[in-house]
């Protein structure tokens, strides 16, 4: 996941592949919640491992419910309906999925069994309503307060033993500014219906029914048969009490999917994008999204547990729907219409409003910047495409889908942008609501050309602190990172291994085409075995001066560089990075010391190792390979003309990471 203050997506040409969805956040809370109320232990495939469950667990460990959790499976041992503490706070970041329904359940659990429960959330959580479900409980019997402002969280709920509640009459609740109240009834208010009938009616026009369907569905797997007679009025039907089905699956988030139906939309013209993990049968209504993807042009195949999708007509259609049956998913076509033949409007949204942030002022506002014309109304978005796309930094507002939705602005080379544009995110990491991996998810589908891909190269003498400058400035951009010195001590290591004469350059190029090679961030295996700490060996080390003196090591080595620029974009280090490599590099830094400095860093390193070693025998190393890789005549070790000169002799690594860094936003359109 990206901990950073913003990711830069570079202009994307194409997509293709497939993507495991990660687990419906809609169906992981209501099943965490079932399995906490319900007796006996349920195990939990394919829960979704986000913010927002991890929210939920909470809850339900301090209310006394076993969790474990293992791989992909997670065991919820149950109350029973019988509560273990009869007090706790829980605090619920911004999990509506998370407050409403334990809201409601801890107020019937108390009113019956005793007890004091404080709700309270993330301040936005506490600008969410919930004053209709508190209006539901209220007449019930509930005692349920409002700790900060009437009508929203933080809340307490609290009772006496032996209480008991009004359920002859029905429970009435609104349906119209969030179905998630009547959801959090329905699977609440079986706890209190162990003697009689409870019937609930929604006052008033029912929005998002499908999120209602999935709770009558996880209900009936949890042997709760709710009888509803349209969506006026629900039964829950004496003698209910939560049985666990012993194993559930989640499916992947429909949500979600949303993201790569539209890419494969956009940018599927030649193989498919495959989502798996959702399909024909799915019990998400958000799945209905790809009806409106059809309508705006994508080419889908829905099967059994995927979704195929390929792009159809291009431009988009641009459409006029009624979304109120898919109110995530719609945010994701709000920018489709930026890819479409006209002006799109998506209508019946109010609920937008009241989400993770007011959705309809925060897409108008970050569409708007990216060069579109919007109009917004209390519950309409209409959203014309840019005649001129502009670089632009996207708020995400906190707000998982802003960042995840606009993402797909990044496409807008195959929209015809001249010039294209990056989009940057501002604090990326807000996807963790419900996929803290999205943006590795999307890169490893995205397609772009190399040109595109931002480099930043930064080449200086051994024991400089390049390498250490480049994985910091790499980790604070979310880039990746070329230690392009790591390929030639890998391919000295393998010579010497296999003892390949290191003379011949020849021999070494035909080596170094068969290189097993594979990263993980700093980490290097060779042949299937890690061979990090072995590379940083002195023998390796000026054995790999002397073979890159080779020209034809260096040519074999080339295009294995080349293949590390890929989105987001990289970050490397070396000596002809910038002069050879990346020519086109947007930004190039030279970096220097004084060989008395590296020396001193070098006798550093090596004491921290164990290693001892002579001050003064460093420096004459230091120096006699400074002297072989400057004179050599390939590649020679040279600041490239348009190179930044970064002497770090009396800088800290942060101060130099803040120098590149500064240098680095000169650069950027975002202002
Ligand atoms: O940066 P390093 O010490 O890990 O590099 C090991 C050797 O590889 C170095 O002495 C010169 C060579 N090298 C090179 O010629 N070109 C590069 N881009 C990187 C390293």
């Amino acid at each position: 996941m990206y901990a950073i203050p913003f990711l830069d997506l570079p202009p994307l040409t194409g997509a293709a592949g497939t993507v495991r969805l990660p687990g419906s956040k809609s169906i992981s809370n209501r099943v965490l919640l079932l399995a906490g109320l319900g007796a006996g232990t349920t195990t939990v495939h394919g829960l979704l491992d986000s913010d927002d469950t991890a929210v939920m667990l909470d809850a339900l460990r301090a209310l006394g419910c076993t969790v474990d959790r293992e791989g992909g499976v997670t065991r919820v041992g149950g109350l029973g309906g019988r509560l273990a503490v009869h007090e706790a706070r829980l605090f619920l970041g911004n999990a509506g999925t998370a407050m409403r329904p334990l809201a409601a359940a801890l107020a019937v659990l108390a009113a019956r069994q005793g007890g004091r429960f404080e709700l309270a959330g993330v301040p936005r959580m506490h600008e969410r309503p919930i004053g209709d479900l508190v209006d539901a409980l209220r007449p019930l019997g509930c005692d349920v307060r409002y700790l900060g402002s009437e009508g929203f969280p933080p809340l307490a709920v609290a009772g006496a033993a032996g209480g008991r509640l009004a359920t002859d009459a029905p429970i009435r609740v609104r349906g119209d500014v969030s179905s998630q109240f009547l959801s959090a009834l329905l699977l609440a208010l079986p706890l209190a219906a162990d003697a009689a009938d409870v019937v609930v009616e929604v006052v008033g026009e029912l929005i998002s029914k499908p999120y209602v369907e999935i709770t009558l569905n996880l209900l009936a797997r949890f042997g709760i048969a709710v009888r509803r007679e349209g969506w006026q009025r629900f039964t829950i039907p004496a003698g209910s009490f939560y049985r666990t089905p012993g194993e559930i699956w989640v499916e992947g988030d429909a949500s979600s999917a949303s993201y790569f139906v539209a890419l494969g939309a956009i940018a599927a013209t030649a193989d498919p994008v495959v989502v798996e993990g959702v399909g024909s049968d799915s019990i998400q209504g958000d799945l209905r999204f790809v009806d409106a993807a059809v309508a705006m042009g994508a080419d889908v195949v829905t099967e059994p547990g995927r979704v195929v999708v390929r792009r159809g007509a291009w431009p988009l259609r641009a459409i006029t729907l009624d979304a109120n049956h898919i109110p995530d998913a719609a945010m994701t076509l709000a920018v489709m219409a930026l890819y479409a033949d006209g002006p799109s409007t998506i209508a019946n949204i109010a609920s937008w409003r009241v989400k993770e942030t007011d959705r309809i002022a925060a897409l108008a506002a970050e569409l708007g910047k990216l060069g579109a014309a919007v109009e917004a109304g209390a519950d309409f978005i209409r959203v014309t495409p840019p005649r001129q796309w502009r670089a632009a930094a996207i708020h995400t507002y906190d707000d998982h889908r802003m960042a995840m939705c606009l993402s797909l602005a990044a496409f807008n080379p195959l929209a015809g942008a001249t010039p294209p544009v990056p989009v940057r995110i501002l604090e990326p990491r807000c996807v963790g609501k419900t996929f803290p991996d999205y943006f590795e998810a999307l890169f490893a589908l995205a397609r772009t050309e190399p040109a595109h891909v931002p480099v930043i190269t930064i080449d200086g003498p051994t024991a400089s602190g390049k390498g250490t400058l480049a994985t910091a400035v790499a980790a604070a951009l979310g880039y990746h990172k070329l230690d392009s010195g790591s390929l030639y001590r890998a391919l000295a290591l393998a010579a010497m291994r296999r003892q390949v004469d290191t003379s011949s350059g020849e021999a070494l190029a035909a080596l170094a085409r068969r290189l097993d090679l594979r990263f993980d961030g700093d980490r290097l295996w060779l042949d299937g075995t890690e061979v990090s700490a072995e590379l940083r060996l002195e023998v390796v080390g000026s054995t790999a001066s002397r073979i890159s003196a080779l020209p034809e090591v260096r040519q074999a080595l080339h295009d294995l560089q080349l293949a590390f620029r890929r989105p987001p974009g990289l970050v490397a280090d070396g000596r002809d990075m910038g002069t050879v490599v990346f020519p086109d590099a947007a930004l190039k830094v030279f970096l220097t010391a004084s060989a008395a400095r590296r020396a001193e860093r070098r006798h550093r390193q090596l004491a921290e190792k164990g290693i001892a070693a002579r001050i003064e025998d460093l420096r004459a190393d230091l120096e006699a390979r400074d002297e072989r890789d400057r004179n050599r005549s390939v590649a020679p070790l040279k600041p490239a003309e348009d190179a930044m000169l970064l002497d770090n002799s009396a800088l800290g690594v942060d101060q130099s990471v803040a120098q590149v860094l500064a240098w680095w936003a000169q650069r950027r359109p975002f202002g």
